[in-house]
C-alpha cells in the first residue's frame, strides 16, 4: 500500500477533554478508486480536501453508502478494532443493494491497521471515548444518465469522539411521527445508504423543535410497529425478556444490536426479535412490566431512553437515571472493547501499533 505521511500533525491543536462527535479528523485517510471493473491501487495520504466534478453521479442519484465503526485504546501500543469483519460484511450488503462494488476484506483490514499505526496518538484514552472510523463509498463517474456508475471512490477517515448525543449517557427522549416514515420493505432501510439519513433530517428537526432528541420510527405501512431510531436500534426490557424489532428489511442490522443480543443470551436472558407495537410498549408501561428502554449503536453505544411520546401520550420512564440493565450492558460491551475483559466472542481485532 502506498503511504504518504503528513508532514505536520494537527494533534497538538486538539483538546481531548472536549471531544464533540465527528468534528475533527485525524492526520491520515485511506483512499481507493474503482475503475474499469476493478479496485485500483490503495493509498494512505494526509487527511484533506478532495476534488470532484459537479457531474459526479453520487451527488445526483445518491449512490453513496457508509459504515460507522470504532477503535479503542487498549493499553500501550494496542488498539482494538470492534468487529471490523462484520462491518465490512454490512458494507458489502449495502453495496449490493445500491449496485456498487464490494470491498475485499484483506484490503479493508490492511487499510484499518495501517491507519491505526499512523494515527495511534489520535485514539483517545478515556472511558467513553474512541476513535470513530467512517468508511464511505460513492459513485464518482461524471455522467448525468440515471444509471449505475462505472466509477467509485472509497475512503476511510477517522475521528476521535466522545458520546454521540449531547445528553452524554443521560436518558434521551424520543417521539413517534405520523407524518413521516423512514423505510418500507423492499426499499433501502436495511442498507447503510446515505440517503436514509438525509431523508430523516426534517422529521428529526421537527422532533427537536418539540424538545425530543430523536424520532422513534414506526413501520411505514400501519404506523403501528416500532422499528428503530435512525441513529441506533431500540431495545425494550419487559418483564424478564429483552425485546427488539425483527430485521425484516426496514431496520438497519446494527452490529451493536447483534452484540447486545449475544451478551444478553449469554447471561441467560430470554431475547425476542419480533414485531413489537408501540401500543404494547405503552401497555407494558401501564401494567408495570416495562423495566427499561435503551438504544444501541456504534456511535451511541448504549443509550438509555427516558421519554417516549406517541400521539399525545408520554411513557413513564426514569428520565434521570440509567437503568441497571442498560448500565450492565454498557459496561460489558465497553470493557470488551477496551480489552478489560477477555474476548470470548471473537469480536476484537487487536492491532499492535508499536
Ligand atoms: C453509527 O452509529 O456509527 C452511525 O452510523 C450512526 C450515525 C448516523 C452517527
Amino acid at each position: 500500500m502506498k503511504i504518504s505521511r503528513s508532514t505536520q500533525s494537527r494533534i497538538s491543536d486538539i483538546n481531548f477533554d472536549k471531544l464533540e462527535f465527528g468534528r475533527i479528523f485525524s492526520d491520515h485517510m485511506f483512499q481507493i478508486t474503482y475503475r474499469d471493473g476493478a479496485w485500483q491501487e490503495p493509498e494512505i495520504l494526509p487527511y484533506g480536501a478532495i476534488t470532484f466534478h459537479p457531474s459526479m453521479m453520487a451527488l445526483h442519484y445518491g449512490q453513496a453508502i457508509f459504515e460507522g465503526m470504532k477503535a479503542y485504546y487498549a493499553g500501550e501500543n494496542r488498539v482494538n478494532l470492534f468487529r471490523p469483519e462484520d462491518h465490512l460484511e454490512r458494507l458489502n450488503n449495502s453495496a449490493r443493494r445500491l449496485c456498487m462494488p464490494e470491498m475485499e476484506l484483506s484490503v479493508f483490514i490492511e487499510a484499518l491497521e495501517e491507519l491505526m499505526k499512523l494515527d495511534y496518538p489520535w485514539v483517545p484514552r478515556k472511558i467513553g471515548q474512541a476513535l470513530y472510523i467512517r468508511p464511505v463509498m460513492f459513485a464518482s463517474e461524471e455522467y448525468l444518465a440515471a444509471k449505475v456508475s462505472a466509477e467509485y471512490k472509497f475512503f476511510i477517515i477517522t475521528s476521535p469522539v466522545a458520546a454521540y448525543y449531547s445528553e452524554g449517557f443521560n436518558p434521551v427522549s424520543l417521539t413517534t411521527t405520523d407524518t413521516f416514515v423512514r423505510a418500507v420493505r423492499g426499499g433501502t432501510g436495511e442498507a447503510k445508504a446515505a440517503g436514509n439519513y438525509g431523508g430523516s433530517f426534517l422529521p428529526a428537526q421537527e422532533a427537536g423543535k418539540k424538545g425530543f432528541t430523536q424520532v422513534l420510527w414506526l413501520d411505514a405501512l400501519e404506523l403501528k410497529y416500532v422499528e428503530e431510531v435512525g441513529t441506533m436500534n431500540i431495545f425494550f426490557l419487559i418483564g424478564d425478556k429483552l425485546i427488539t424489532p425483527k430485521l425484516e428489511g426496514t431496520v438497519l442490522p446494527g452490529i451493536t444490536r447483534r452484540s447486545v443480543l449475544s451478551l444478553a443470551r449469554n447471561w441467560g436472558l430470554e431475547t425476542e426479535e419480533r414485531k413489537i407495537s408501540i401500543d404494547e410498549v405503552f401497555d407494558s408501561a401501564e401494567s408495570g412490566t416495562l423495566r427499561e428502554v435503551f438504544g444501541a449503536g456504534t456511535a451511541a453505544v448504549i443509550s438509555p431512553v427516558g421519554r417516549i411520546h406517541h400521539r399525545g401520550k408520554e411513557l413513564a420512564l426514569d428520565t434521570q437515571n440509567i437503568g441497571p440493565f442498560a448500565m450492565k450492558m454498557f459496561e460489558a460491551i465497553t470493557s470488551l472493547q477496551y480489552g478489560k475483559t477477555e474476548d470470548t466472542y471473537g469480536w476484537i481485532h487487536p492491532v499492535d501499533v508499536g
